[in-house]
């Protein structure tokens, strides 16, 4: 078992037997719970939803707190890569699906920006941390109630979705762990994701149904150097400090491949 919850008083609260029945995650009473019952547990407190390692030395809990990204948010966003990737500016705001939401940095920033924005997360503690966020942003006002609207979650896996709208103009991916985040918060986010989720091999299906479902462009969002995604060439690429964003323009010409 990756994850447990924890009861903290002697009776489960509603939240914590909620969370029990969502999940479908076992209980165990907070003294109780050290890694050899699971590597995480689940807390909720009067801050919402976080997630715990058990290991020794814990890097410290990890929830959403989309209030952290302000700094992000009013720092010449349209001007930031994600921005310019999705071919967001002003008067021009696309429709787009964020097939691998992880902990919504990235939707978030769009959702602000005005786009609207449907987010797939397959890992259901995962997708429990984002609408937890979400839940907790939306309370703050109006303002931040209106720039979540923008944004449409799903705990489901992308790649096994039935039915997206067919007015999505761009599909954005970000399915790997950078080896080296920038920042702290950053750096435990993405390492508890990728213990919590760990690694698939799925890039080339991720790609492909993206091409599929997009209209104008998949944006694919690598670490600085790493290789493309697929076998086709990047449109253009916007380079930053530590991660890279691919662009796929898909005028429904072939896209060239690396080695035309
Ligand atoms: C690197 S994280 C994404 C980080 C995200 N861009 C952010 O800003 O927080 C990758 C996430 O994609 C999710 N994921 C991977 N494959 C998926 C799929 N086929 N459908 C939905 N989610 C998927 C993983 O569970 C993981 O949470």
């Amino acid at each position: 078992m990756r994850v447990v919850i924890a009861q903290i008083l002697a009776q489960p609260s509603d939240e914590e037997n909620e969370l029990k029945r969502k999940l479908n995650l076992p209980l165990f009473r907070l003294d109780k719970i050290d890694k050899s019952i699971a590597p995480f547990f689940l807390r909720v407190d009067r801050n919402g939803l976080a997630l715990h390692s058990t290991a020794e030395i814990s890097p410290g809990e990890l929830r959403v707190n989309f209030s952290s990204l302000r700094f992000r948010v009013n720092n010449a966003l349209f001007k930031q890569n994600l921005l310019k990737a999705v071919g967001a500016r002003r008067g021009r705001r696309p429709k787009i699906l964020d097939a691998t939401a992880g902990l919504g940095t990235d939707s978030f920033l769009l959702a602000n920006a005005g786009c609207s924005v449907i987010a797939f997360e397959a890992n259901p503690v995962v997708f429990a941390l984002l609408e937890d966020g979400v839940m907790r942003y939306k309370q703050l006002g109006i303002k931040e109630e209106k720039i979540v609207s923008n944004l449409f979650l799903k705990n489901e896996d992308f790649l096994s979705t039935e039915s997206v709208s067919n007015e999505i103009e761009v599909v954005y991916l970000d399915p790997m762990f950078p080896s080296k985040p920038k920042a702290a918060q950053a750096k435990k986010g993405m390492a508890y994701l990728q213990e919590l989720v760990g690694k698939n091999n799925t890039d080339a299906k991720l790609f492909g149904l993206a091409t599929d479902i997009a209209r104008n462009r998949v944006v694919v969002k690598r670490a600085k150097k790493s290789p493309f995604m697929s076998m086709a060439k990047p449109t253009l690429s916007f380079k930053g400090g530590s991660c890279r964003f691919d662009v796929y323009l898909l005028n429904r010409a072939t896209l060239p491949r690396i080695d035309s």
